[in-house]
Formats: structure tokens, C-alpha cells, sequence
């Protein structure tokens, strides 16, 4: 499957599943170095997350490690973004422990840089970030991403876990937005 086509838009293969593979067996190793002896708690955001955090948990070999998840909600307020997301389905007491995000992309940043700010103020010791996918061009915010998986271009994609309007979470390749 080279090109796919999502409701109006055609979509062609950027990066195949092995390279995303290679690039997460890369990230595990080094979160194996860099965590070993700590009580880890990974955060995985919902829904863009889930592939790419059931692939890592697979290969990351840190035995005291837990996972939990959790959704963010936009709910009308001001802050600098004009949008303030709410954390929602995260159980976990958070005080005291070393968090480690798991998420998909990061693209301007304003999304991990307001879900850092609540997990610490949620009492975390210390929060890290795994991305797979980052946009350097496209960042607008001041953040430290511990652990990247892929530099990608500014462009639109999808797969993996991202959508297009909720389609194309499920394909195993990622896919680049074709310009007309
Ligand atoms: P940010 O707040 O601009 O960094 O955007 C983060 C969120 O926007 C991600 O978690 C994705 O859900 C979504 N997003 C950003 N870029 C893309 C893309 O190229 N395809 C699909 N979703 C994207
Ligand atoms: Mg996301």
C-alpha cells in the first residue's frame, strides 16, 4: 500500500513499519541505560499513543515499571493557547514519582508542555517525555523531549496511531499528506 486516500485526502508511504521499529528498539535501550533501579510510571496519551506505546512496552526491559493512560480534554478557558486541555482517566497517585510521557507527536508543543505542567503540579518528582515522531520546524514552545523516535518535516501524516480525522490510526506505516 503505497498511496491511501482518507475522506478527501491522498496519503503516501513516508516511513515503512521497520524503520519505526528500529527507531523505538533504539529509544527502549536507551531508556533501559538511562532508568534502570527506578520505579517508572508511563503515561501514555490517548488515542495517538496507543501503537507506538504498545510496541515500546514491548521493548523496554525495565521490570518495576507500570503503565497507565490517559485522554486529554479541551475545555473553553484562556491561557496562552486560547485552550487548556484537562487530564482525564489518570488514577495514579503521581506524587513522588518519576513520570515518563508517552506520546505521538510533537508538533508545536503547547499539547506535552500543558501535560508536563499538570503532572507536576500533580506532586511528580520528575516527568520526562518519549515522542515517536517530532516537527523541529513546526515547535513554538520551550521544552526538554528526552526521548525522540523520528525528526520528521512540517508536514501532515498519518498512521501509526495518527489520524486524519479519525481515520488511519490502525495503518502500520506512516504517511505523508500528498500536495495537490
Ligand atoms: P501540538 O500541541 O501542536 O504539539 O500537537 C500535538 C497533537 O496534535 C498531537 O498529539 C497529535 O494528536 C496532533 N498532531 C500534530 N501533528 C499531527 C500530524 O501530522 N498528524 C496527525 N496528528 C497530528
Ligand atoms: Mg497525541
Amino acid at each position: 500500500m503505497k498511496r491511501v486516500k482518507l475522506w478527501d485526502k491522498e496519503f503516501e508511504i513516508s516511513l515503512p513499519n521497520a524503520d519505526i521499529q528500529t527507531a523505538i528498539k533504539q529509544m527502549a535501550v536507551k531508556m533501559k541505560k538511562d532508568l534502570e533501579g527506578k520505579e517508572v510510571l508511563f503515561i501514555c496519551v490517548l488515542n495517538g499513543a496507543f501503537m507506538f506505546a504498545s510496541e515500546l512496552m514491548k521493548e523496554v526491559e525495565l521490570n518495576d515499571a507500570e503503565i497507565s493512560f490517559l485522554k486529554l480534554a479541551s475545555y473553553s478557558g484562556i491561557n496562552t493557547t486560547g485552550e487548556i486541555k484537562e487530564l482525564i482517566g489518570l488514577n495514579e497517585v503521581i506524587t513522588g514519582r518519576t513520570v515518563v510521557i508517552i506520546e505521538d507527536i510533537v508538533d508545536t508543543g503547547h499539547t506535552i508542555k500543558e501535560v508536563i505542567k499538570q503532572l507536576i503540579g500533580k506532586g511528580a518528582k520528575e516527568v520526562k517525555v518519549a515522542t515517536l515522531l517530532f516537527k523541529p520546524d513546526a515547535l513554538k514552545v520551550d521544552i526538554k523531549l528526552d526521548y525522540v523516535g523520528l525528526e520528521i518535516p512540517n508536514e501532515f501524516i498519518v498512521g501509526f496511531g495518527l489520524d486524519y480525522d479519525r481515520r488511519g490510526r490502525n495503518f502500520k506505516d506512516i504517511y505523508t499528506l500528498v500536495k495537490e
